[in-house]
């Protein structure tokens, strides 16, 4: 039966460039729909960026540009992006369109109309200078508990508490550097807490195949936790639409962003006369809506869109897959250390965008697990899988084939040699043709890594049968010319499926095949089971793929160091200040880092030198019993003895801090802590990846100097 599918990714924000984290999504959507499509179903692969929200409209006005100009211009370079990756859209349009207007407009009066939305006056933050309500990422402040300067309203990160806006000691306006005042305003609620909902949701997303198990349990926890209502709307000024019957009242960007999804869809089907009402409404059970996304927003795709989509009369997900976040050399991408890789400056350096599709391929599951991108082994997986192997084939045999055949193949002869065994080159094609539904089981299950092994298992036979019958021996002998002709249009035979099953995932690797095996159609999955005819004419073979080579990656790697702006901007999936989902703190979104468009106060000298910073031995160092994070210091300042409890655990053995010198913040007021008074604080540095530094003084420095 043919399915008809229509397939998302989630919609990047039109306010930072795509990297090498998005890419793991966009390449695991566009193989999945690739094999979709080659194996003949209806399936349309739209996303969008997404435009609205106060980070945009911030950046925008930063730039001095209207925010209409900024999306214009991100919405090109993201579009090169992709396409520079063969992420092949059937259609990349925006949120900001009248297509997501008209439909973020009707789901919201249908949801009115059924009783689901309420308002109701809210007490926030509000910045006196700009005129405007603060989101929490936009507010400031010390930390509550550990007093670490500067920190966001949601959470700190020095020491990882969260807590909400008005916690923060001496809060500041990120914007203007005011001190914000609180201030009341309607705002608009969706009820996700409704009865109606909550049935709905406990039915959606524990019974049937939805969503991945590990998916499951979570959001199990989430209504344990019990469920908030969703707060929709943000007072002006706000880009973005404006709520019908609410003057200076705007949809919340993820109010819109997934309608986003039908915005795009509303205008493919325009435009290539697709029936967008019977895909989106309740009815033909032969379409499926299915999201591909990062495990950190599921919340908003496996509760609030179904919660949505059905109260207002449209077709539920099929499925949501959440996948999970990309590390680089195990650790999290960074700027400092050039592993914050950019779609656009990996096309720059001129590396092969398959490289990238096939290692993210054997790396993929199923699961919501994070994947690895190792620099050393994404170097030796590339040349020995695919330039070693694969490629290998075709150079091994094609040259033969059209130098001494005239470019045709030869007869494969699938007869049975006796009652039981075929010929050598038949038994290797039924193996390869063997592997087909596994792998389609594979490719349909998103298991992507799996479908690598067993490609790649096939493509050792293959190798193997070469290597058995050795063309280039055949070649120089005398009365062999029917034997070479025979292994090297078996390796092609061979050569041919394997491409089919690997198409998906190198799509114009396996063009380039499709037109040096002279082939009248493009692939289809099919027609791994149909082999060429005897006869059938080659083309010259031409080079296929170059090795890569470690020194690109080096250079890469450097050219990441040097072209991005040293103000934190941490990777998508823990990224935006725009993940805020309701007034309480809520367990979905992450600890995200900086937002753009922030800016600190200045302090004077006056204001630093009432910081006491003094030179400290470390002369005990003890783990604490029931703390994570802590370890217990014992600190010599020259003669006075202090007890500092410190968040550096997870980087310090106790027992080699022991005599080493560091700085401490002596005039701290003392705190007390379930575990004993912390009399200080000790200086580290800490940056977006993993680690935490403690400050070292240089030689000669004493215990009790005063840092100034
Ligand atoms: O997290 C993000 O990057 C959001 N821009 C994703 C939106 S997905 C969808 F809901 F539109
Ligand atoms: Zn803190």
């Amino acid at each position: 039966m043919q399915r008809k599918i229509l397939v998302t990714s989630a919609l990047p924000y039109a306010n930072g460039s795509i990297h090498l984290g998005h890419l793991v999504e966009y390449i695991q959507t566009d193989i999945w729909v690739r094999f979709q499509k080659m194996r003949g179903h209806e399936c349309h692969y739209v996303c969008a960026d997404d435009t609205h929200g106060t980070a945009i409209m911030l950046r925008a006005e930063k730039e001095g540009i209207a925010p209409e100009t900024l999306i214009a211009r991100v919405l090109e370079e993201h579009t090169r992006d992709f396409a520079g990756f063969h992420v092949d859209f059937d259609n990349y349009h925006t949120t900001h369109s009248p297509e997501t207007r008209a439909l973020s407009e009707d789901i919201y009066l249908r949801l009115r109309e059924r009783g689901l939305i309420e308002v109701r006056s809210v007490e926030q933050f509000f910045d006196p200078v700009k005129a405007m309500f603060l989101p929490d990422r936009f507010i400031k402040g010390e930390c509550p508990n550990c007093h670490a300067r500067d920190q966001y309203g949601d959470n700190c990160e020095a020491c990882g508490t969260t807590y909400s806006p008005t916690d923060l000691i001496n809060p500041y306006s990120a914007v203007s550097g005011a001190a914000p005042v609180r201030k009341a305003s309607d705002h608009y609620f969706f009820k996700l807490s409704h009865p109606d909902c909550r049935r709905f949701l406990e039915q959606w997303t524990q019974q049937g195949d939805q969503l991945q198990e590990e998916a499951r349990n979570k959001i199990r926890e989430w209504f344990d936790q019990g469920l908030n209502d969703w707060d929709i709307s943000r007072d002006a000024p706000y880009f973005g639409f404006e709520i019908p019957g609410a003057p200076g009242k705007y949809f919340y960007v993820w109010l819109d962003a997934p309608i986003g999804y039908l915005g795009s869809f509303r205008n493919l089907a325009t435009r290539c006369d697709i029936d967008f009402e019977r895909w989106v409404r309740p009815g033909d059970d032969a379409v499926e809506m299915v999201h591909f996304i990062g495990k950190d927003i599921l919340y908003f795709h496996a509760l609030f869109w179904p919660a949505m989509l059905e109260f207002a009369g449209y077709r539920t997900p099929r499925h949501v897959f959440a996948h999970g976040f990309l590390t680089v050399d195990g650790a999290k991408m960074s700027k400092s250390r050039g592993t914050f890789i950019t779609a656009g400056s990996y096309l720059k350096q001129g590396l092969n965008p398959e490289w990238l599709r096939y290692y993210y391929a054997a790396k993929l599951g199923p699961t919501m697990e994070d994947i690895d991108l190792n620099l050393d082994d994404f170097v030796a997986r590339v040349n020995s899988d695919l330039v070693g192997k694969y490629v290998n084939i075709a150079s091994r045999c094609a040259n033969f084939i059209v130098k001494r055949f005239e470019g045709c193949l030869a007869r494969i002869d699938w007869d049975l040699v006796d009652a039981t065994t075929v010929s050598r080159e038949a038994g290797l094609l039924m193996t390869l043709t063997g592997s087909e539904e596994a792998l389609r089981t594979a490719y349909e299950g998103r298991e992507f890594s799996r479908a690598v092994r067993e490609m790649m298992r096939l493509t050792d036979l293959v190798n193997q049968y070469i290597d058995e019958f050795k063309p280039w021996e055949l070649a120089r002998q005398a009365g062999q010319d029917e034997r070479l002709h025979m292994v090297c249009s078996a390796g092609l035979q061979a050569f041919r499926v394997l491409s089919v099953y690997l198409k998906p995932i190198l799509p114009a690797v396996v063009a380039r095949v499709e037109a040096f095996l002279g082939l009248a159609q493009p692939l289809r999955w099919d027609d791994h089971g149909k082999p060429l005819p005897a006869g059938h004419r080659i083309n010259p073979y031409e080079h296929l793929m170059t090795r890569v080579e470690r020194k690109q990656i080096d250079a890469l790697v450097d050219a990441n160091k040097e072209s991005l702006p040293a103000a934190p901007s941490p990777q998508r999936h823990a990224q935006h200040q725009e993940r805020q989902v309701n007034q309480q703190a809520s367990p979905a979104p992450q600890a995200t880092p900086a937002a753009e468009g922030s800016q600190a106060a200045y302090i004077t000298i006056d204001d630093f030198g009432k910081v006491d910073l003094r030179v400290a031995r470390i002369v005990d160092a003890q783990h604490v019993e029931g703390a994570d994070k802590l370890l217990r210091l014992q600190l010599d300042l020259g003669g006075e003895m202090r007890q500092v409890f410190a968040g550096i655990k997870s980087a310090y053995d106790p027992e080699k801090l022991k005599g080493r010198l560091t700085v401490m913040v002596a005039n701290l007021q003392p705190r007390k802590m379930r575990f004993g008074e912390s009399q200080g604080m000790v200086l580290a540095a800490s940056g977006e990846g993993p680690g935490i530094f403690l400050l070292d003084p240089d030689d000669g420095a004493q215990p009790g100097m005063r840092v100034k």
